[in-house]
């Protein structure tokens, strides 16, 4: 299996930390060539040199994704410094957790995330599935979320935005089907990272670590399956489809039962914390 790593060159974007930084150290482990993308050149640095500590390749490409000229300018250079490019795992995402009805004056939330979560990941595979067409070898891995399977409140601009990646996925995957290149998309749960950590109520939740979701998506290299998720995933997803208006409504009741359970809890901790 790790036929599909060892010596292959593989780009993930959101590398300097979180899942995308824990994918660049199991990857390293297995012997790919890793080009880690991301703003923070420091931090990319950082990754770069845990990376050649373990006797991997890599290089770093710093570019803010949400800026399409940018982008354009990674894969040139990308192309120009690579013979090939075999797997891109876009990896780099932004969450905003805010209502609807909290929103109206906020369109630029919605813009910010399709920006990065959707413009950059299909503006980099645009460009760099020419290459894996020709050769008829290719994996492109998107990075989506659990709450892209289920009705999720208060992630209208997120949820939105992981769905126009599958969307994009889904077609991408059967026009190549018959051809050797893949599609993948992978459902996390909630990871214990930066994008997680400012809200409270998370931390009475199940939290996976970032080196579980990392194997999620070496299994996704591996195995090229076009899905990885968990059981909730799939069965809320089933859910969603044979019983939309049951679904929709009842989930929505308990994200509301629970979530104001939860902050209720935090409140009290917080204000217990502070006196
Ligand atoms: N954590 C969760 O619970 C969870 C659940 C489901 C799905 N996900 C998905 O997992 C992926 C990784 O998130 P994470 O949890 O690991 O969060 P994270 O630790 O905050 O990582 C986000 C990564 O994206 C990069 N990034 C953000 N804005 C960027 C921009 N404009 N241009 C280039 N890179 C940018 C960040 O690097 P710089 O700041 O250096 O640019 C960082 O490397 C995201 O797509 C997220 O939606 C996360």
């Amino acid at each position: 299996m790790s036929a599909m790593i060892r010596g292959r060159t593989i780009v993930i974007t959101g590398a300097s930390s979180g899942i995308g930084e824990a994918t660049a150290l199991r990857l390293a482990r297995a012997g790919a060539r890793l080009c880690l993308v991301a703003r923070r050149a420091d931090e990319l640095r950082r990754v770069q040199n845990l990376v050649h500590a373990l006797g991997a390749e890599a290089w770093i490409y710093p570019t803010d994704l949400s800026q399409a000229g940018e982008v354009e300018a990674l894969a040139d250079a990308l192309l120009a410094e690579h013979a090939r490019i075999d797997v891109l795992v876009n990896n780099a995402g932004r969450s905003i957790r805010r209502r609807v009805s909290e929103s109206f004056e906020r369109m630029h939330d919605y813009e910010r995330t399709m920006a990065l979560n959707y413009f950059a990941a299909v503006r980099l595979t645009l460009r760099l599935l020419p290459g894996m067409l020709e050769r008829n070898d290719g994996h492109i891995v998107n990075v989506s979320s659990l709450s892209a399977l289920m009705p999720t409140p208060r992630f209208s601009a997120y949820v939105a935005s992981k769905c126009a990646l599958e969307g994009f996925s889904r077609t991408l995957a059967a026009e190549m089907a018959g051809r050797d290149i893949a599609v993948s998309v992978i459902n996390f749960p909630l990871v214990k990272t930066a994008m997680t950590a400012p809200t409270a109520v998370y931390n009475y939740l199940p939290q996976m670590s970032t080196d579980k979701a990392a194997g999620w998506i070496v299994k996704a290299i591996e195995t090229r399956r076009y899905r990885i998720t968990n059981r909730l995933g799939e069965a809320w997803n089933a859910a969603t489809a044979l019983a939309p208006d049951p679904t929709v409504k009842w989930t929505g009741r308990l994200f509301k039962i629970v979530g104001e359970r939860l902050q209720r809890r935090a409140d009290r901790e917080r204000a217990n914390g502070g006196a």
